[in-house]
């Protein structure tokens, strides 16, 4: 079993993932740790150094090297899914799981935290909410293609872990 875990910027993939992954007895990997292992300088110094469309690449090939893994829950970065045909590759590949945050929730999530996500950085609350209207509008249509879409809003983080839980169970069954 390999699971995907997608969604925006603070939609809760690595705080749900890493309990997920225990309680299912498999291996946890958050993509930007690995990334940031793998070339051993933090996400926004491969921005700075690389610029965002060599990131993509870096962010692609990574995605498929973790691919190979099995027994294993995988969050992805927010952008993941929308570049290159990343999206269909884990649908192929895996079970795709969009944790599902409104974009007020999310703005309340990342208004702590913006420096270490550079598409974020220096903005105002004002202009964080504007801009993840604006390119959730845009990225919603590759989240949607996921296999599972799990409404987060109004739920703990404990809660939404049971909800994944029960539909793996229920999967387990047919
Ligand atoms: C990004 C999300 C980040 C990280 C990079 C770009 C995005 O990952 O990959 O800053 O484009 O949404 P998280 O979703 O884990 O913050």
């Amino acid at each position: 079993m390999k699971i995907y875990l997608v969604g925006y910027m603070g939609s809760g993939k690595t705080t749900i993932g890493r309990p997920l992954a225990k309680q299912l007895e498999v291996e946890f990997v958050d993509m930007d740790h690995y990334i940031s292992d793998k070339y051993n300088k933090s996400i926004a110094e491969i921005f700075t150094e690389v610029g965002e469309d060599n990131f993509r690449k870096i962010e692609r090939e990574s995605l498929h090297e973790l691919s190979e893994k099995e027994n294993v829950v995988i969050s992805v970065g927010g952008g993941t899914p929308c570049f290159f045909d990343n999206m269909q590759f884990m649908c192929q590949t895996g079970l795709t799981i969009y944790l599902n945050v409104s974009s007020e929730g999310l703005a309340s999530r990342l208004v702590h935290g913006m420096e270490k996500r550079p598409l974020l950085a220096n903005k105002t609350p004002e202009q964080l909410l504007t801009f993840i209207k604006e390119s959730l509008a845009k990225r919603e249509q590759f989240y949607n293609k996921a296999s599972v879409n799990v409404l987060c809003d109004g739920y703990s983080d404990v809660s939404i872990r049971e909800k994944i839980v029960t539909v793996l169970s229920n999967l387990k069954r047919i």
